[in-house]
């Protein structure tokens, strides 16, 4: 499985909208709480085969600005399970030379694990093997809002607002665009992620549920983007 032998694009930036967790515990006769545990289980493991592939941007979609909608045991049991994760493995994805940014909201997590995302970029950020980015009380409409506010109190005019100033104001500010987006368990939308970024981005739609989702898998994606005329609003270029 390499790049030269199959005549494969390695994308610069992967967003992974990490969706199935709980199709997956059901499917397993398991209560929809152990589909996240597997699903945070299966995280590093797929910064390792990004890192592998030569992939220098992961973006994992982990927890939405709409999630707060779902059941409050849910919703502590994932945090609980990103504060176990941080706590186990930033020191080893350090060592992998993992660099660790956080996009989304910050006032609204716990203060506990706000900390422990805070000292992880601070310990990874001379990192430069891969970087991955951890979409946690993320949305895209939200961080919109957000670049227009702080765009608005900068007081610029309006003939200054220009895509490169609101992409410099976003979560993302400083990070290439992503080039493919996938998302598990076969379900087809954005819901609003990286909805700015991600415009001329592929998208891709595994059936695999997240908690299976696997180095072949992930392999198989990278061969369906490869086979992708990409024209960014202009003419192909065979
Ligand atoms: C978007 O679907 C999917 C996500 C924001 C990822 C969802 C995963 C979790 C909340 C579990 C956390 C898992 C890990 C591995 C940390 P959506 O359900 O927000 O939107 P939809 O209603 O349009 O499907």
């Amino acid at each position: 499985m390499t790049a030269e032998n199959q005549n494969i694009k390695i994308p610069t930036h992967v967003g992974l909208i990490m969706d199935g967790n709980g199709r997956w515990a059901t499917q397993q006769g398991l209560p929809r709480l152990a589909g996240h545990k597997a699903g945070v289980e299966n995280v590093k493991p797929t910064v390792l085969s990004a890192k592998k592939f030569g992939i220098k941007y992961l973006t994992f979609y982990a927890f939405s600005t709409e999630n707060w909608k779902r059941p409050q045991d849910e919703v502590s049991w994932i945090m609980n399970l990103l504060s176990i994760f941080i706590d186990r493995e930033v020191n080893n994805l350090n060592k992998e030379g993992v660099r660790i940014l956080h996009i989304g909201h910050r006032e609204r997590l716990g203060r506990e694990l706000l900390k422990k995302i805070e000292d992880a970029i601070e310990l990874t950020k001379n990192n430069t093997a891969i970087t991955v980015q951890l979409g946690l009380d993320y949305g895209g409409r939200d961080e919109i809002t957000q670049a227009v506010r702080k765009i608005v109190a900068s007081g610029v005019s309006p003939e200054e607002v220009n895509e490169e100033l609101i992409s410099q104001n976003l979560y993302t500010a400083g990070i290439p665009d992503p080039d493919l987006i996938i998302r598990t368990s076969g379900e087809m939308r954005t819901s609003n992620f990286l909805i700015w970024q991600s415009a001329y981005a592929e998208w891709v739609f595994p059936e695999t549920y997240w908690p299976d989702f696997t180095e072949e898998v992930f392999w198989q994606m990278l061969v369906e983007y490869s086979r992708r005329d990409r024209r960014f609003g202009g003419l192909s270029q065979s």
